[in-house]
């Protein structure tokens, strides 16, 4: 990419940032998309999640996909293209790429787009015979998969619980939306955290160190980067719930203090105790997920747990002719 080209994209996602960051903050109740957390700082805090004692998904996930890994290469065709959406640091894909060998290419997506294009770095050095094409993109709208694939069957993954960030509704219109990027007949392999004890949930959004708290108070920070606004951090709290009711863990952002912050001209205005939603996090039951994966037009195919049923991850397959809905 040319400089110019990388600061025109650069320019269009700070516009956008600004945009939603005025209308989530000037609507009532205030709030902000989580796909905001993911700059360069937020990913790496992320990172130091995974490896938190109390968040107990990734290393839940990483036993079942260990398990399980000849089952799931067994369903990716020779010469293969798998799409993840939302790769991260790619830790959990390395499973995959190490059983399923005869894949020709990894297209990881990512809209955390420097910490994207250092992970592929790496993944370059370690499978040097696989094509690594990464795509900064936002996974939730349209967008281009590299030419070098266009031709190749698809498997797409989609692990870490990533879609239980995102209202039901919108996770099947996720479900859609990658459905048309993989193909008809394509299997989708997707990580689900699960309901549980709501001890054990709200411990893994309130761990003892405070790191999801910095994630969490990274979207002020990062406001304050890219926007130029003057959050004071130290005026917000971290704020995390499971919502039984909604089946979701709820992250808000409480401001300790009434208070004004100039958002890119705009005056916000938060009474003392008023929060700003930050997160979803939507745990689902075996079944309400694949009611879901249904009604996107997916075949729920497999399901595998970690002993203790805390998370799944489950094989969905495309249908194809006529029972495909028409999207
Ligand atoms: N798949 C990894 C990372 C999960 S964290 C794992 O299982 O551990 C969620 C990832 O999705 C982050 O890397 C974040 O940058 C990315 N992400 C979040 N919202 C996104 C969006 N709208 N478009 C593209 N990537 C997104
Ligand atoms: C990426 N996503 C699935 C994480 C989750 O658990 O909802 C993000 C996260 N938020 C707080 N801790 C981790």
């Amino acid at each position: 990419m040319t400089a110019l080209a990388r600061k025109i994209v650069i320019d269009t996602a700070t516009t956008e940032f600004a945009t939603d960051a005025i209308a989530g903050l000037t609507a009532m109740p205030k709030r902000l998309s989580p796909k905001y957390f993911y700059d360069s700082a937020g990913s790496a805090l992320f990172e130091r999640i995974t490896q938190l004692p109390e968040y107990y998904p990734t290393r839940r996930e990483i036993g079942i996909l260990n398990e399980r890994a000849a089952e799931i290469a067994a369903l990716v065709p020779t010469g293969t293209a798998l799409i993840e959406f939302g790769s991260g640091s790619s830790t959990k894909t390395r499973i995959v790429l190490s059983t399923a060998t005869s894949l020709a290419a990894y297209v990881p997506v990512d809209i955390s787009a420097q910490f994207l294009h250092q992970q592929a770095i790496d993944l370059r050095r370690e499978y040097p015979k696989l094509a690594v094409l990464p795509v900064a993109a936002d996974f939730t709208k349209p967008f281009d998969l590299p030419g070098a694939v266009e031709a190749m069957p698809r498997v797409g993954f989609f692990p870490g619980s990533t879609i239980g960030n995102f209202e039901p509704h919108e996770a099947a219109s996720f479900l859609r939306h990658a459905g048309r990027i993989l193909g008809r007949g394509a299997t989708f392999i997707v990580g689900v955290d699960l309901v549980k004890d709501t001890q054990v949930l709200n411990k893994a959004y309130n761990d003892a160190q405070g790191v999801t708290a910095k994630f969490n108070l990274n979207v002020l920070e990062r406001m304050n980067r890219e926007l130029g606004c003057k959050f004071n951090l130290a005026s917000f709290e971290h704020h995390a719930f499971f919502n039984r009711e909604r089946s979701c863990i709820e992250m808000h952002l409480a401001s300790l203090k009434r208070q004004r912050i100039k958002v890119c001209g705009e005056c916000i205005d938060f009474r003392a105790g008023e929060t700003i939603h930050t997160e979803n996090s939507y745990k689902y039951s075996i079944e309400s997920f694949g009611a879901l994966a249904r009604g996107a037009g997916f075949t729920p195919v497999s399901v595998w747990t970690d002993p203790d049923g805390y998370f799944s991850v489950h094989a969905l397959s495309l249908r194809d002719g006529r029972s495909t809905p028409t999207w």
